[in-house]
């Protein structure tokens, strides 16, 4: 008998988390050549951003669409990547589109393949608040994705549940760790062969935020509740690396530019977050995949947003949210800097989001399911 040919992948990456959740995936299936060929597909939704990501982990796009515009809106995101996206399509033939996660890139490479008749796997799959506008646009990027796909890849039985009760059935859905944890314990171990972490000298906070629904107010608030812990804890240090989007730059430079206590930095390349996040006291942030990596570095988070499709750390003790409501940031973080017993209790290390075996158990999936040429 003769083998198949190599399954063909198409990697479809946009933004800074689709580069570190996908490259587990991608370097795990570039290690098996004989099971699978592999094409990034980068929309180029961020830029330098991006670039650090896919430098960090060695990843090289067959095709870069680069469609980043300055305060881009979601139209020009989701136009320039359905089309950049098809115009590949049309003279590529990948057995699968794999998209990840809630971005514009993840629905707009989801569709893409879809009107190409090309099955889609979903990484990350199920994650809900059930809230269409929070996160927003995320949560229905996340709900047309999984209508999309064929094969979804949930990473906790919860996201699974999400997945059965829309109706998509339960052989094609396989929970399997968030390949976010491969990409973290992958690099944490790196960095300590190469003592490459240390730990901070005096309390110290890692905040980061940037979501479309704290722009304006509530991003003033989350800055206002930060000058508030720095007043009554004075040997307090904050590291901020600040994203690139001019609407988090024009309210964050401004209120915490000047303090002596808070480093305003440019986004850190991965290695350098991980190694912050492991230096760190507490983490204050709304971003989706820092709350899911902390938990491995047994660092507290404080979630800077009203409702989360991540329940699972907060059931474990590990993360707590507080949406951008100075009063309660400044209550809890408070609390967690002055009270060593309530910061044991939230510096746990089970990290109820993955092992770090996601991707393995992503492609022997993939290389398992019947080879399709096309959508029935
Ligand atoms: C996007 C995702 C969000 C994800 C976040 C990760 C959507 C709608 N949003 O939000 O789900 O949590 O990425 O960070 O898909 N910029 C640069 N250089 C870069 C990256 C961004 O200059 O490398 C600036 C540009 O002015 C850009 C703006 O940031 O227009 C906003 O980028 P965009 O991708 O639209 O939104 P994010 O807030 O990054
Ligand atoms: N990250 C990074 N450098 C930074 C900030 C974040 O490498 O300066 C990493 C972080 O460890 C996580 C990912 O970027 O893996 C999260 O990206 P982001 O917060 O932008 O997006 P979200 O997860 O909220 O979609």
């Amino acid at each position: 008998m003769t083998n198949p040919r190599p399954l063909h992948l198409a990697v479809v990456i946009g933004t800074r988390p689709e580069a570190v959740k996908l490259a587990p995936l991608v370097l795990a299936a570039q290690a098996q050549p004989e099971h699978f060929k592999v094409d990034v597909v980068s929309t180029g939704q961020h830029r330098e951003m991006l670039a650090s990501m896919l430098a960090w982990f060695g990843l090289r796009p067959s095709v870069s669409l680069d469609i980043m515009k300055p305060n881009q809106n979601l139209a020009h995101i989701t136009m320039a990547s359905l089309g950049g996206i098809s115009d590949w399509l049309d003279h590529n033939r990948p057995d699968w589109v794999i998209v990840q996660g809630d971005t514009t890139t993840t629905f707009a490479g989801a569709l893409a393949a879809f009107y190409h008749r090309i099955p889609v796997a979903h990484v990350e799959a199920g994650l809900r608040t059930h809230n269409k506008l929070s996160p927003y646009p995320e949560e229905l990027n996340r709900v047309m994705t999984g209508h999309i796909a064929t094969l979804h890849f949930p990473p906790t039985s919860g996201a699974r549940d999400n997945l059965l009760r829309e109706g998509l059935s339960a052989d094609s859905i396989e929970v399997t760790g968030n390949t976010g944890i491969d990409a973290l314990l992958w690099t944490h171990n790196k960095l300590e062969q190469t003592s490459h972490t240390d730990q901070a000298h005096g309390p110290e906070i890692l905040l980061t935020t940037h979501r479309r629904e704290n722009h304006g107010d509530p991003m003033r608030d989350i800055c206002q509740a930060v000058l508030t812990l720095l007043d009554t804890h004075p040997d307090l240090r904050v590291h901020f690396p600040v994203h690139l989007s001019p609407k988090v730059r024009e309210v964050v430079m401004p209120l915490l530019g000047e303090h002596p206590r808070v480093r305003l930095s440019e986004p850190l390349d991965y290695p350098d977050f991980v190694a912050a996040m492991a230096r760190s006291t507490l983490i204050l942030t709304d971003s989706g995949g820092v709350q899911e990596e902390a938990p491995s570095l047994g660092k507290p988070v404080l979630v800077l947003r009203d409702s989360t499709e991540r329940p699972e750390a907060m059931q474990a003790g590990t993360a707590l949210l507080v949406g951008a409501d100075p009063a309660r940031i400044v209550r809890e973080a408070d609390t967690l800097l002055s009270d060593p017993a309530a910061y044991a209790r939230m510096a746990g290390t089970q990290n109820p989001y993955g092992d770090g075996h996601a991707a393995g158990r992503i492609l022997k999936r993939l290389l398992a399911h019947p080879r399709t040429t096309t959508l029935p």
